[in-house]
C-alpha cells in the first residue's frame, strides 16, 4: 500500500505536469500571435509530452491502489518580451520540474518506497532531456540576437518537430505507458 506523504506528493506532482501543459499552451499562443509557426509547433508537442507526463503520474498511482486528486490550475503567464525571453522562462520552468522530482524521489526514498523511487528514475533522467531541449534552443537564441533571418532559421528547424510515438500509442490506448 502506498504511503499518505508519498501518495501527496505524487499528486501534487500531476499539478506541476498539468501546469506545466497550460504554460506551454500559453506560450504557443503567444508564438500563433507573432506568427511564428515552428516555435508554436515545438510548443503544442510539448503541451503533449506535459500531458503525458501526467498521465504517467496518474497510470502510476492507479496502479497502486491510490486515489488520483486534482488541484485548481494557476493561471499561466501569457506574454513574453520576445523569443528570448520566453525560453528563458521554458528553461527556468524546466529546472524548477527537475527540482520537484528531486525532492519527490527524496520523499520515496524517506519513506522507503523502492517502487515509488525505481518509478521516479524516469523522470529523473526525462528532465535532463527536458532541460537539455530548452537550454539548446535558448543557446541558439542567443547566438542569432533577434535576427529576422536567425529566428526564421530557428522557426523553420523547431517546425519538424514531431510528437514522440510513444505518446500517440498512450493517447490511442494502442499501448499502457509503463
Ligand atoms: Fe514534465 Fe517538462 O517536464
Amino acid at each position: 500500500m502506498i504511503k499518505d506523504k508519498v501518495l501527496k506528493a505524487l499528486n501534487k506532482q500531476i499539478n506541476e505536469e498539468v501546469y506545466s501543459a497550460y504554460l506551454y499552451a500559453s506560450m504557443r499562443a503567444y508564438f500563433e500571435k507573432l506568427n511564428l509557426k515552428g516555435f508554436a509547433n515545438w510548443l503544442r508537442i510539448q503541451v503533449q509530452e506535459e500531458l503525458f507526463h501526467a498521465r504517467k503520474f496518474e497510470n502510476y498511482i492507479y496502479e497502486r491502489g491510490g486515489e488520483v486528486e486534482f488541484y485548481e490550475i494557476k493561471e499561466p503567464t501569457k506574454s513574453w518580451k520576445n523569443p528570448v525571453d520566453a525560453f528563458e522562462a521554458v528553461y527556468k520552468h524546466e529546472c524548477h520540474i527537475t527540482e520537484c522530482i528531486n525532492k519527490l524521489a527524496e520523499i520515496a526514498e524517506k519513506e522507503g518506497d523502492r517502487s515509488a523511487r525505481m518509478f521516479l528514475d524516469w523522470f529523473v533522467n526525462e528532465q535532463v532531456e527536458e532541460e537539455a531541449n530548452a537550454d539548446e534552443i535558448l543557446q541558439k537564441l542567443h547566438m542569432v540576437k533577434d535576427a529576422p533571418g536567425g529566428i526564421y532559421w530557428i522557426d523553420k528547424d523547431l517546425g519538424q518537430r514531431a510528437i514522440n510515438p510513444m505518446i500517440i500509442a498512450d493517447i490511442t490506448g494502442a499501448t499502457t505507458a509503463q
